[in-house]
Order: structure tokens, then sequence, then C-alpha cells
């Protein structure tokens, strides 16, 4: 009796806890991300993917990695910051030729933002289109 008392427990238990899971899967998002090089005349990139309930854009750029040939990037952990981007399809920025990766956000209403944080912290919001935009400082 107290055996299938704990198993009826355990199983309560194990719905309860899976139960927020179930709901960010579901409640996951559509963004998109725009590779955008502002110094050559080359053709943007789009891509979308959908991120889960508050993901970090790190892991959704991964996704996109993972299922298009055409999206390549790396990153360096800051020992401070966090993972930043480095290079997007082979082009890295230059600390000579004053290069780097910008970060971008425009929500849907538009308006771009300068995202004050690296890609392993930025949380987008559904709808946001992140722009990776090579340019100088
Ligand atoms: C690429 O995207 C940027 C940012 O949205 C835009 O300003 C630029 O005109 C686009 N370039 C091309 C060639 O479409
Ligand atoms: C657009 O949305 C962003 C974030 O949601 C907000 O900060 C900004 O003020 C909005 N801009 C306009 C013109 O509504
Ligand atoms: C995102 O865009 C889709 C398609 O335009 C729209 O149906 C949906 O309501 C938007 N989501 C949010 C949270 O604005």
């Amino acid at each position: 009796m107290a055996f299938k008392v704990a198993a009826l427990l355990s199983i309560f238990m194990l719905t309860y806890l899976l139960a927020p899971l179930v709901i960010t899967s579901e409640s996951s998002y559509p963004i998109s991300l725009l590779v955008y090089n502002s110094l050559t005349n080359e053709n943007n990139l789009t891509f979308t993917t959908n991120i889960a309930y508050r993901g970090i854009l790190l892991g959704a750029m991964r996704n996109i990695q993972t299922v298009n040939n055409n999206f390549r990037f790396t990153t360096k952990e800051d020992p401070n910051y966090g993972p930043f981007l480095v290079s997007v399809n082979g082009l890295a920025g230059d600390n000579e030729k004053h290069t780097y990766w910008q970060l971008l956000i425009q929500p849907q209403n538009g308006t771009i933002i300068i995202a004050d944080v690296g890609v392993g912290c930025y949380i987008p919001n559904p709808n946001d289109t992140v722009i990776l935009k090579f340019t100088e400082w």
C-alpha cells in the first residue's frame, strides 16, 4: 500500500515537474537573423528559426547553423562578458582595420537598436530581427 502511494506520488511529481518543460517547448517563437556586410555590396542573408521561450540568441544561432550550410559563425569567450561574436561565414573583425561584427536588434516595429550585451546573453523577443552587421569602429 505504502509502495502504491509512493508510486502514485512520484508519477504525480513527475508530471508536475515536467509540465513547465512541455509548456516552454510549446511557446517557442520565431525570430529572423540577417547577416549584413555594410562594407561591401554583398547581398544580405536572412535566416529564420524558432527560439525557445526566453532562450538566448546563441542557441538560436546554433540551430540556424545546424540546418543551413551557408551560415557559419565563431565566438570567443570573454571572461567578464561571456561569448561574443568573432566571425561570420569566415569573415572576422580586424583590430588594425577597425572592423567588427555589431549586434543590432530590429523589433517588429522596425526601430533598430544596438544590443548592449553579447550573443550569449541576449534574449530575443518574438518576431525580432537580429542583425549581424559587419562594420567599422
Ligand atoms: C541589408 O540590410 C540592411 C539592414 O537592414 C539594409 O540597410 C541594407 O539596405 C540591406 N542591403 C541590401 C543589399 O539589401
Ligand atoms: C519599438 O519597440 C522597442 C522595443 O519593443 C521600443 O524600445 C521602441 O521604443 C519602439 N519604437 C517605436 C518607434 O515604437
Ligand atoms: C509574430 O508575427 C506573426 C506573423 O506576423 C504574428 O501572427 C504574431 O502575432 C507575432 N507575435 C508577436 C508576439 O507579436
